[in-house]
């Protein structure tokens, strides 16, 4: 690929001319080997990070790095973020965030998220069996990839079925980069007074869920965190694993649609090629296209570039999973590739707490939806499917299918 030297400041979002590959700016920074500044909306040019062995240098452990958002410093995706997730552990350091990390880890784990499985299965084939009593072409982001992570979600918190409707559209609003500010605090208020009422509830009707345990246990038992904070918890767990499991599923169906070979492999061995075939999608779609972020908390020499306390930072996932320097054959999708070293659920201390689940659901979703609908196809010219890539997770806007 020949790229043109890149632009001095790139304005974020930065956009793909191709949807199947990174930004060709980021691409272009990469390839320049060392850190390159970006414009971010408010004017600030923090550093957007875009080599492999860079983002682990940066987000491993040991480097002088904050992920707090009220840090004058931190590169912000709007005005609104620091009042939305200024007391979300998430983006705490330290005794802010492990702490609250470890109360939500039980119910993340690999044993807990494969345990889940069969159910995850019977909920798929439920979603698939609505979807094949329609006539097609149907939406298989609305009626597919948004519903399963959804109903998924929902039955990890104990958060009744028919409130999922309510939970979605507040979540991806809340998501959108560009909405205003007002709306956006509109979504948050919303999804806030629905978690109060739920979590309430389960103090007179508990169960083994993850909002009985944050209220009942955390809360009334152990006191380690206060009511609002028990809400906070619920609100981040949905907002961050709704749309990014939604996206991927979406996205996933979209690769094996149009690279047969691929799903004939996957189809031939899923329980070899499942795993596989999920770790392969995450590093080649590498959804999370604008985070992680960070502020530097001190001086910090990366490929050769002195970055200074109190300098933003913005990974980009999408250039380094297809560094040349860690992937053989970089752009090209192949669901047998054994390595795991991608960035998708990003890298360190703050590592994607629902990865296991994701991993479970991407792998049940791609495999039943193939095997009971082996005669799928796209509804439309690929050419007429449209991408966000100005959101937090690149995604599709809808994709129509028929069999
Ligand atoms: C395919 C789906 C998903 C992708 C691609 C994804 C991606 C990511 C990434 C890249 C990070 C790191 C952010 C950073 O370092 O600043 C992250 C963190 C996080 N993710 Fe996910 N995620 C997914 C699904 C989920 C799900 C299902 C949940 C629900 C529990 C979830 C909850 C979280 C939380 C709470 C964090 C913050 C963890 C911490 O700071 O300790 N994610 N995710």
């Amino acid at each position: 690929m020949t790229l043109s030297a890149p632009e001095e400041t790139p304005a974020l979002p930065l956009t793909r001319g191709c949807p199947f590959a990174p930004p060709e700016t980021a691409t272009a920074f990469r390839e320049t080997g060392t850190p390159q500044r970006v414009t971010i909306w408010d004017g600030s040019t923090p550093w957007l990070i875009t080599r492999h062995d860079h983002i682990q240098q940066i987000l491993g452990a040991g480097a002088p790095v904050s992920a707090d958002v009220t840090d004058p410093g931190f590169p912000n995706t709007s005005s609104a973020q620091p009042a939305v997730e200024g007391n979300i552990f998430f983006r705490k350091d330290g005794d802010q965030h492990l702490p609250v990390r470890r109360i939500l880890n039980p119910d993340f784990t690999a044993k807990r998220s494969e345990a889940l499985r069969p159910r995850l299965a019977e909920l798929t084939d439920q979603i698939i069996d609505d979807l094949l009593a329609e006539e097609g072409p149907v939406d298989l982001i609305e009626h597919f990839a948004l519903t399963l992570p959804t109903v998924v979600i929902c039955e990890v918190l104990g958060v009744p079925y028919e409130e999922r409707h309510a939970i979605h559209e507040a979540s991806k609003k809340i998501v959108q980069l560009n909405l205003p500010h007002d709306e956006k605090m509109a979504a948050h208020a919303s999804m806030t007074a629905n978690l109060r009422k739920h979590m309430e509830h389960k103090r007179s009707h508990p169960d083994e869920k993850l909002l009985s345990r944050l209220v009942n246990v955390h809360v009334d038992e152990k006191g380690d965190v206060t009511f609002d904070e028990a809400v906070g918890l619920g609100t981040l767990v949905i907002g961050a694993g709704h749309e990014t499991t939604a996206n991927m599923i979406g996205l996933g169906i979209l690769a094996l649609l149009r690279e047969p070979e691929q799903r004939s492999v996957l189809l031939s061995d899923p329980a070899k090629y499942a795993s596989t075939c999920v770790e392969e999608m995450m590093r080649y779609w590498s959804m999370v296209q604008t985070e992680p972020r960070r502020v530097l908390t001190g001086d910090m020499e990366v490929g050769g570039v002195l970055l200074k306390a109190g300098e933003g930072i913005i990974c980009n996932l999408p250039a380094a999973n297809r560094d040349p320097l860690v992937f053989a054959e970089p752009e090209t999708l192949d669901v047998t590739r054994v390595e795991r070293k991608h960035m998708g659920f990003g890298y360190g201390i703050h590592q994607c707490l629902g990865q296991n689940l994701s991993r479970v659901e991407m792998q049940v979703a791609w495999v039943r939806l193939f095997e009971r609908i082996p005669t799928l196809r796209l509804a439309v010219d690929e050419s007429e499917l449209h991408f966000h890539d100005d959101a937090l997770t690149y995604g599709l806007e809808s994709l129509p299918a028929t069999w």
